[in-house]
């Protein structure tokens, strides 16, 4: 049985200047980007971090539902960018980013998959899922979440997922300190937010771009609209992935599902 989230062993590895100075945590919540969310509403600031050891209506992208049971970190940050324009998709590779920086640092290599899938070994270990309130063109706040499958067994798995699915726990034998690494997560995360309004968001693209091995392979995306085969040749300034089919032509895709072809 993996063990429970220890607030105060956070709190002592946190180096970070503004995230996560306000955490909410539960033993058990239907979702933590929808408690995040109700906490904005209620005029939290920005930095507030929402952590359960278990959600029973985990949400996951595309509408999906998304497993969370214990040994997981599931959280989710409250984002307030008054005083700079930040692009939405951006935020979502921030957070990416600032997984793979921090696992590569605890020896572990992970896979970014466009838009933001992380992957062990073939295997999904982690997504992303960053919603945003608007007020009228404006961004009012944005509600970050991740889910990690850190320690969670791999007798955990129900049998549908047990295929494409993993955790961190299954692929390295060893459990890792939940926190530990989200204090990490968060000082990087603080780190490329204090960044971006004066470098822009091309120098941290660059970066991501070290941890998909995906660009230049063949893959099936599916689009709410259409499947679209061929080359995963590029991801562009806007966060979008440019996928080149057989007869040459390029699609830019702002939102899908990616398969790789022939893994
Ligand atoms: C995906 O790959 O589909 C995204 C999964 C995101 C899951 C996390 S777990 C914490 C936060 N709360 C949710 O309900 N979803 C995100």
């Amino acid at each position: 049985m993996p063990g429970t989230f220890n607030e105060e062993s956070f709190r002592k590895h946190l180096k970070t200047k503004e995230l996560a100075k306000k955490i909410h945590y539960f033993s058990s919540v239907s979702s933590t980007n929808d408690m995040a969310k109700e906490l904005a509403e209620q005029g939290a600031p920005h930095g507030t971090l929402v952590i359960a050891e278990t959600q029973t209506r985990g949400r996951g992208r595309l509408g999906r539902t998304w497993f969370s049971p214990e040994g997981g970190l599931w959280f989710s940050l409250l984002v307030r960018t008054a005083n700079f324009h930040l692009v939405p998709s951006h935020l979502n590779f921030i957070a990416g980013l600032s997984v793979a920086e921090t696992s590569q640092r605890a020896g572990i290599d992970v896979a970014l998959r466009w838009p933001n899938d992380i992957y062990i070994q073939g295997k999904k270990v982690g997504g992303i899922l960053t919603e945003s309130k608007m007020q009228g063109s404006v961004v009012e706040y944005f509600t970050a979440g991740i889910g990690l499958n850190v320690n969670v067994p791999e007798s955990a798995f129900p049998a549908p997922l047990k295929e494409e699915a993993a955790s961190f726990l299954s692929v390295s034998g060893k459990p890792l300190n939940r926190e530990l690494l989200l204090a990490h997560i968060l000082l990087v995360w603080e780190k490329l937010l204090e960044f971006y309004p004066a470098h822009g968001f091309a120098p941290i693209l660059k970066i991501w771009k070290k941890y998909t091995p995906f660009l230049g392979t063949q893959v099936r995306v599916d689009t709410s609209s259409q499947m679209v085969e061929g080359e995963a040749v590029d991801v562009t300034l806007t966060g979008s992935l440019r996928v080149q089919d057989i007869d040459g032509l390029v699609h830019e895709i702002s939102s899908g599902d990616v398969r790789k072809l022939w893994s």
